[in-house]
């Protein structure tokens, strides 16, 4: 399993949601199953117990978007590049999600599907590979956790092309490309396919700091695409 996040991002991580998502602390108990396969790194954590930092930043995704997006994120999600499917499982357990897109590569899906297999889901979910998916799903949500920021522009530009640019609405947080001094930063990236993209939203980083100073400008959704189109 995947394990990068570290205690004090847990930590960090728990302080928000106690600010922001009282209702997912009170679910703890049964997101907390997250970390009951693969035997994951856990830590104590006040209050709450012992939970993996790795849980707790899927619940901060989550808390990001119910208040983005509200507690209904419609029926059909997409989420690029899934990992063993943590955030599938949270999101499954706070929202009512019909179908679950995991876009992956074959190994990693085959990880995902094996984690998610351990669990009676809500909702279904649906493996693919970029080149195996035909392009032609409208989602109401993509979510991507680190993975799209980490591509190359010609998988990013393709990613935009064929999912991003249909989708109703969008999540990303990255982990490359908001350094001042970075030549190549995320926007400029994906500023000429984002020009395509309807009604393309992006929060001014001082704004998203502003929300959350203690996570600096990591873990941040930083865009925001085609926000609720149906409002
Ligand atoms: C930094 S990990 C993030 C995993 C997960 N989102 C999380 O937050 O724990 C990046 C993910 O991107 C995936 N990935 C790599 N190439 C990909 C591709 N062409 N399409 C989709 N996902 C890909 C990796 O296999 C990995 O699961």
């Amino acid at each position: 399993m995947l394990e990068h996040t570290t205690q004090d991002e847990g930590a960090k991580n728990l302080t928000i949601l106690r600010e922001e998502s009282a209702h997912l602390l009170e679910r703890i108990e049964s997101l907390r199953a997250n970390d009951s396969i693969g035997n994951p790194f856990t830590f104590e954590y006040p209050d709450v117990g012992r939970i993996s930092p790795s849980t707790l930043r899927y619940m901060k995704v989550a808390s990001d978007l119910h208040r983005l997006f509200g507690g209904d994120l419609g029926g059909k999600v997409a989420e690029i590049g899934v990992g063993y499917g943590g955030q599938m499982f949270v999101n499954d357990r706070v929202f009512a999600i019909l179908e679950y897109h995991l876009f992956d590569l074959p190994p990693v899906l085959q990880l995902a599907s094996k984690f998610l297999e351990s669990f009676i889901l809500s909702g279904s979910y649906l493996l693919s590979t970029f080149i195996q998916h035909t392009g032609d799903e409208i989602y109401d949500l993509v979510v991507s956790n680190y993975a799209f920021s980490e591509f190359p522009e010609t998988l990013q530009r393709a990613y935009v092309a064929k999912i991003l640019a249909k989708a109703r609405r969008g999540y990303l947080t990255m982990n490359t490309g908001r350094k001042e001094n970075e030549k190549q930063t995320f926007p400029r990236r994906i500023a000429q396919p984002a020009a395509a993209v309807r009604d393309i939203r992006r929060a001014p980083a001082d704004s998203r700091n502003e929300l959350h100073p203690r996570l600096g400008s990591q873990n941040r959704p930083c865009a925001e695409l085609g926000r609720d189109q149906r409002a």
